[in-house]
């Protein structure tokens, strides 16, 4: 394969169209790598909420385990749909949508492997088991008609990369039902003041948590390749609240003393000392 120069990490204005394109280029290039990385933390059909490895088993932030039963889910930047597979373990009926064909590649190559392994084990067709329906689309624009779902859910998909926020929490309201739920965990507002490494040197803040200039790296044409927003915690309450949704709760995991794995940025050392993880839990009215 032909490398190009290394992009530039530089801090500038990324609006809606150009953060899309860059982003959807970004993870289907690196798809294959994060699933190689982080697929065997992930698990094939586990729902964990972040690199502290809060899983919603344990925390059931979407509500009682028992209840998602038939529930309408649809999973926002689902990556290779773990969560969602955790979901329809549980009798749910997940959608899974993400903004990069690669990523839904390796959803469906899971799905696939899951049901070759349930056809050596019981002997069965292993038809469908693993799968959920996958959809791909930008989740600025969800195409679902008004009041689709039960419960949307994210795992650090799609909202640390958008530019426009705000139209992500409208459209969620849009799809729920009255009454349902959205939860949705992100990077911890504080970790934008710091630099993105595990050791030390991610212990001191070097610029301001106030500063929302999107996090960019170009090519040597200029072009955005990789675009990271930023929203302080005061930015995402008032989204949530300005889109018709009720923050019902905030959870910010601990690192636990068993996970002793690095994640990018996310390492035992940080965990210790400095939130990783919010997760918003919010209602429908
Ligand atoms: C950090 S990964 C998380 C994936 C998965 N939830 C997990 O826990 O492994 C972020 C995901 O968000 C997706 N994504 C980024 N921008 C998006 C957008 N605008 N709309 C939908 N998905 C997007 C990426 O393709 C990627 O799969």
């Amino acid at each position: 394969m032909i490398q190009g120069p290394e992009p530039e990490a530089t801090r500038r204005s990324a609006g809606v169209t150009e953060s899309s394109r860059a982003n959807r280029g970004w993870w289907d290039r690196n798809a294959d790598d994060y699933q190689v990385e982080h697929g065997e933390f992930l698990g094939d059909d586990r729902f964990v909420w972040g690199p502290e490895g809060l899983d919603e088993a344990e925390a059931e932030l979407l509500g009682p385990a028992a209840g998602l039963k038939d529930l309408s889910v649809l999973e926002i930047g689902a990556g290779a749909a773990q969560c969602s597979r955790w979901l329809a373990a549980r009798g749910a009926h997940p959608v899974a949508l993400d903004l990069s064909h690669r990523q839904l590649q390796h959803a469906r190559r899971i799905a696939e492997e899951i049901a070759d392994e349930q056809r050596d084990s019981e002997n069965g067709d292993g038809h469908a088991a693993g799968s959920v329906p996958l959809v791909q689309a930008d989740a600025g624009s969800l195409p679902f008609a008004d009041g689709s779902f039960d419960l949307v859910c994210s795992a650090y998909g799609a909202l640390p990369f958008i530019a426009d926020t705000a139209r992500v929490q409208r459209e969620v309201r849009r799809v729920l039902r009255p009454g349902g739920r959205w939860v949705f965990s992100v990077t911890h507002p504080v970790r934008w003041a710091f630099p993105d490494e595990p050791g030390p040197e991610g212990l001191t803040a070097v610029s301001s948590y106030f500063d929302r200039t999107p996090y960019v790296e170009q090519d040597d044409r200029g072009l955005a390749v990789y675009v990271e927003h930023h929203r302080t915690l005061g930015d995402r309450v008032r989204e949530i609240a300005a889109a018709g949704l009720r923050l019902v709760d905030l959870v910010e995991p601990e690192w636990p003393r068993w996970n002793d794995q690095e994640w990018g940025g996310w390492s035992p050392l940080r965990g210790r000392l400095l939130p990783g993880t919010a997760i918003f839990v919010c209602a429908a009215e």
